[in-house]
């Protein structure tokens, strides 16, 4: 993997998944058994970790209870003897930026864990290096102290310039704050690319899970009828299909009118309606052939819709919406250029032909 200098990467991934473990290993308070770290072309591997040239905030915070939240702040300032003006000014300017101006002369264990968070992203903040490494800095603040936060580092490290790797398992946080995303899983990259790319198109069915709710993975065989609509490699042993809640439709199926440009899904059975304000979820279980029966779908439906569990429905979506997945890797299989070609559909040549890296695991 390789971060660029002035790069914000999020770190996102399931608890245990090695995420803290990674950090450790780049920062050097982890020993690598197999391959190297290199910052700015600099074999480090064998380093400690002062002598990384970076600053690392920690999950548990790791703040000097001796010393107050100034003297935990100017720390690393205090230990390279960085001209007493500069602290002056970067201890006002980060108490600022973090609310801490009135807690300048508490301990540790006079603060709440929120307020201890910010003393440590304080400390990562002046200390002046390029690179900072962040294990969940934001874990234990509340939700509008943390959307403030979000928006907060990001400034500071446009302002500084600084190559950010960022841990985090909020998906919210890694999708508005990184320029790249990292997705891993059990120790492995699971995907590799901008928010918008992990988004719009998964690289396997593990990446889904980024979008509130997932992607839905439709499992089908070979003689389901959803086989025939797959890119030939999945035709003849089956696979997988994924689409957004977004993007299905659900029409009561007495009068389902399906548009030229759609595709039936299968029929299906309401179990959950749930309105959520903005929209409604809707999870139904669909009936079809073989495989596809039992498996559900969630659809994000806008809030009048009017039908409720029990109803039947008509699961419809557009061929652009479907992402394939083979059945072994769990791999994305892209579609080829002539199975978009549809008699009497009239899509852009320049759609057809998009394809989406693979990333290397
Ligand atoms: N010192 C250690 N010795 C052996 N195994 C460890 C050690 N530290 C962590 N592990 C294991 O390595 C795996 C990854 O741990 P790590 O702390 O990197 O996870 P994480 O992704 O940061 O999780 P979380 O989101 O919960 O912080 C876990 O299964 C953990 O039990
Ligand atoms: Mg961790």
């Amino acid at each position: 993997m390789d971060v660029r200098s002035g790069e914000f990467l999020a770190i996102l991934g399931a608890s245990g998944c090695g995420k803290s473990t990674l950090l450790r290993l780049i920062s050097g308070l982890e020993l690598v058994t197999e391959g190297t770290v290199t910052i700015n072309d600099t074999d480090v591997t064998a380093d400690p970790p002062a002598k990384r040239q970076l600053a690392m905030v920690f999950q548990n915070y790791a703040l000097f209870p001796h010393l107050d939240v100034r003297g935990n702040i100017l720390f690393g300032l205090r230990s390279r003897r960085v001209a007493k003006q500069t602290q002056r000014e970067r201890l006002s300017e980060t108490a600022r930026l973090l609310g801490l101006g009135d807690l300048l002369g508490r301990k540790p264990s006079e603060l709440s864990g929120g307020q201890r968070q910010r003393v440590a992203l304080g400390r990562a903040l002046v200390s002046g290096q390029q690179l900072v490494l962040m294990d969940e800095p934001l874990s234990n603040l509340d939700a509008k102290l943390r959307a403030e936060m979000r928006t907060e580092i990001k400034r500071i490290q446009r302002a500084l310039d600084l190559t950010i790797i960022y841990v985090t398992h909020d998906q919210v946080e890694a999708m508005t704050m990184a320029d790249r995303v990292l997705m891993m899983v059990d120790g492995r990259i699971e995907q590799l690319a901008a928010p918008d790319e992990l988004y719009r198109a998964p690289a396997t069915t593990v990446a889904r899970f980024i979008g509130s709710p997932p992607m839905n993975i439709i499992n089908f065989d070979s003689d389901s009828e959803l086989s025939s609509l797959a890119p030939s490699p999945l035709r003849d042993h089956g696979g997988a299909l994924g689409v957004r809640p977004e993007r299905l439709r659900l029409l009561p199926i007495a009068t389902a009118s399906v548009a030229g440009h759609e595709i039936e899904l299968g029929n299906a059975t309401i179990l959950v309606n749930e309105l959520l304000g903005a929209d409604r979820i809707i999870a139904a279980e669909l009936s079809g052939s073989g495989k596809v029966t039992g498996q559900h779908v969630v659809a994000r439906v806008a809030p009048e819709f009017a039908l409720d569990m029990d109803d039947q429905v008509v699961v419809v979506t557009e061929r652009e919406a479907i992402h394939w997945y083979a059945p072994d890797t769990g791999r994305r299989v892209e579609p080829t250029t002539d199975q978009h070609i549809e008699p009497g559909t009239r899509r852009p040549v320049a759609q057809q032909t998009t394809t989406v890296p693979q990333p290397s695991a």
